[in-house]
């Protein structure tokens, strides 16, 4: 077991891709906090994954709820030896449709959300010595634009860079910040993506999803469970000598 004896938070893990990361880090002998803004979904899926997971509500866009559930996963679990910045929001409009509140919801949730959870799980790390794993998470979209998904995009090539700024700087505290880019991942996130596209590109409820998992070159859509490998290896010691990377787990659609 790579995890054995850590302790994991990990922001909107009550579904998809958090959720996956959740039952493989239980797996390998870390206990997790499942910090959700959907409190009833996270505390059935932390019974489901058993006694080594715990649910606590977080909005990562609000402070105060961010130095709660920091609070309260420190208290349940004692420390926090890895965070995985995980919550986020789609949004998707044509350039002349965005407006600025969805703007400021967007970046409030991905972008505010991972930095100043990161800010306030690195001074809990600092302040217990010992440094620690932060995996934020990005997305191929955040390596270039599209042309009905602006915000969403920036909002990913903003974690790309905050991932670089916070890896830089927290080293020197031994705490390792990484990120990883999917690229399509089936799921609910999917569901509401392929529902977007259905009403700008014309496209038949599922055919969107179809194409793009027929694009990919491994040949189909990736799931929440191909991304875990990647998110235990940024999290165990054989990471100790990675920093602030964005590796793409995408099933080959992006290179660089
Ligand atoms: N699914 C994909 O194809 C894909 C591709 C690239 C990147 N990603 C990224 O991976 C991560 C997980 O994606 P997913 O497909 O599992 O998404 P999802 O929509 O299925 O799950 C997101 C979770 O975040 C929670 N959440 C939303 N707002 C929150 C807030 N303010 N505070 C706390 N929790 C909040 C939701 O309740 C939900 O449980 C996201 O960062 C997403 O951008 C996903």
């Amino acid at each position: 077991m790579r995890l054995d004896g850590k302790t994991a938070l990990i922001t909107g893990a009550a579904r998809g891709i958090g959720r996956a990361f959740a039952e493989r880090y239980v797996r390998e002998g870390a206990r997790v906090a499942i910090a959700d803004l959907d409190i009833a979904r996270a505390r059935a899926t932390a019974t489901e994954i058993g006694p080594m997971a715990f649910a606590v509500e977080m909005d990562v866009s609000r402070q105060d709820s961010i130095d709660a559930a920091v609070a309260t996963t420190v208290e349940v679990l004692g420390r926090i030896d890895i965070l995985v910045n995980n919550a986020a929001i789609f949004s998707a409009a044509p350039i002349v449709e965005i407006s600025r509140e969805d703007f400021g919801r967007v970046f409030d949730i991905n972008v505010a959300g991972t930095l100043f959870t990161m800010k306030a799980v690195a001074k809990h790390m600092i302040s217990r010595g010992g440094g620690g794993k932060i995996i934020n998470m990005a997305s191929q979209a955040g390596r270039r634009g599209e042309a009905l998904v602006a915000v969403y995009c920036a909002s990913k090539a903003a974690i790309i860079s905050l991932t670089q700024s916070a890896g830089l700087n927290l080293i020197n505290h031994g705490i390792n910040v990484n990120a990883i880019a999917p690229g399509v991942v089936d799921g609910e996130h999917w569901d509401g993506v392929d529902a977007f596209f259905a009403k700008y590109e014309h496209k038949a409820p599922g055919q969107k999803k179809r194409e793009v998992g027929e694009a990919v070159p491994y040949g189909r859509m990736g799931t929440p469970e191909d991304l875990t490998g990647m998110a235990v290896f940024l999290a165990s010691h054989d990471a100790d000598y990675v920093v602030a990377q964005t590796y793409n787990v995408d099933g080959g659609n992006w290179m660089n």
